[in-house]
């Protein structure tokens, strides 16, 4: 099995799930369950999720990024989100779609019919512009564009310090020069982001951004966050908030370059719905192709691959006893390609989610936002944004691969494609 494991991570999970099932142990190098049975997988996040908390990537990655929502625990993680959650309410996301649109619709005024891009790269740059000017607001949007690069290369750092910690796991309070590489970036990050609270603090402006929503938002005891904090929900909106969605658009297109009838229907609808026009929000419900095509993507590649939990007590799943520290890893790559909930499951067929195969779907059969009470804070917000940006996007261009199109995949943290994804772009619309 490490064989298997050691070749490609993800044929790996897959083959062994195949041929050993829904609960699978490993000993080597970690002791770790493998769970891909639905209804265990709902009661890890869902019903027992009291008994469970995050697994070891996120605790070392609460030491670089500090203590926001994705990584945070306990108490103080159950006060982050009910102060937070607001901001992704309905109303509130509804006033990001123009900015959205925006946003691709710049990135797209740059590319010219007949060339090859690496369409990795644009949806990072197009997510990132988002992310930045609905967290921060247009005016700083330039300055949060740097501190998510300075981002980006924190993860990388981090990629390289977790690919070593398999062999050699010095502490990260151990002053190795990864470490203090990784230390003075954070202090970086920091820095820029208490600059932005201050300026907010100061100006007499009410705005609407994210930044702004944390910096006023009061628990039911009208305690508030401190700056800290504020700064650190900042930091992982920005990093749980872009590369995610950056990499279901990637695919998106990348899926469509390969299967041209999947991509004319959407081309038909988005000419029948938007006839010519922006894609906003009124239009997001008349999107279904749209729609069908991101749940789709986000079934073959999610970008989230696995989900990982630590029994905090004794607890029993699926009728088995598992004992405190036992950890688990719930894969979406591997359940969202199962044959039992999915016929020809390796296909890209978007059509198979017509007549609302959501709601017909076992519970967590398809989960690309995780569950529970930990699910995605974000997801309205990302199925809005990769809604609208694959629109505006296939709107005006038709995707093709070339002899050079190839996706190499590499599970770090994130599902990402080593070397980005070069394909063809072809006009279809003059701009209007
Ligand atoms: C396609 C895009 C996205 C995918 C696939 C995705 C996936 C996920 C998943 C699977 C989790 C749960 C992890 C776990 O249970 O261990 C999660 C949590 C989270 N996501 Fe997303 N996400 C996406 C977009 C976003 C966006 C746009 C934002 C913010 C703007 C965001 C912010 C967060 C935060 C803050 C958490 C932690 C929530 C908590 O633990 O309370 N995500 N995401």
């Amino acid at each position: 099995m490490l064989r298997a494991f050691n070749e490609n991570v993800l044929t790996g999970l897959t083959t062994i799930h195949a041929k050993y099932g829904d609960f699978v142990r490993t000993r080597l190098p970690l002791q770790i369950y493998f769970v891909s049975d639905p209804r265990a997988i709902e009661e890890i996040l869902v019903k027992k999720a009291d008994a469970f908390r995050k697994d070891r990537v996120s605790k070392l990655l609460s030491r670089v990024v500090g203590n926001g929502l994705l990584v945070n625990e306990g108490e103080s993680w159950k006060r982050q989100r009910r102060l937070v959650q607001p901001a992704f309410h309905h109303q509130q996301l509804q006033s990001y779609a123009a900015l959205m649109v925006g946003a691709i619709e710049r990135a797209r005024a740059g590319w010219h019919g007949g060339e090859t891009r690496d369409v990795h790269a644009d949806m990072m740059g197009v997510t990132l512009d988002i992310v930045a000017e609905t967290l921060f607001g247009a005016d700083v949007s330039a300055a949060a564009g740097d501190i998510g690069h300075i981002i980006g290369d924190l993860m990388e750092q981090f990629g390289r310090v977790l690919g070593l910690s398999a062999r050699f796991q010095p502490p990260m309070w151990v002053p190795t020069p990864a470490n203090r590489r990784l230390r003075k970036t954070s202090r970086r990050i920091d820095t820029l982001i208490q600059g932005i609270i201050d300026a907010r603090k100061n100006s007499q402006e009410t705005r609407d951004d994210l930044l702004s929503l944390l910096i006023r938002a009061r628990d039911e005891a009208g305690g508030q966050m401190t700056d800290a904090q504020v700064r650190d929900e900042a930091v992982i909106l920005f990093l749980a908030g872009h590369e995610t969605t950056a990499l279901a658009l990637t695919y998106a297109l990348y899926l469509l370059a390969s299967h041209p009838e999947a991509q004319a229907r959407l081309a038909a609808e988005l000419d029948r719905v938007l006839d010519g026009l922006s894609p906003g929000l009124g239009d997001l419900d008349k999107l279904p192709v749209t729609e069908a095509v991101v749940l789709e993507s986000m079934r073959l590649y999610p970008p989230a691959w696995g989900i990982g939990r630590q029994a905090q007590a004794p607890v029993e799943i699926g009728g088995y006893a598992f004992p405190k520290g036992a950890e688990f890893v719930m894969s979406p790559w591997v359940v969202h390609r199962d044959p039992r909930n999915f016929q020809d499951p390796d296909a890209f067929k978007p059509e198979r989610w017509e007549n609302d195969l959501q709601r017909r779907l076992p519970r967590f059969a398809y989960f690309p936002f995780g569950g529970g009470p930990r699910v995605c804070i974000g997801n309205r917000f990302a199925m809005m944004e990769a809604k609208l940006v694959l629109a505006a996007a296939v709107q005006r261009f038709r995707f093709e691969p070339t002899p050079e199109t190839e996706v190499r995949l590499f599970p770090s943290v994130t599902l990402r494609p080593r070397g980005g994804v070069r394909l063809r772009i072809v006009e279809r619309r003059a701009a209007t």
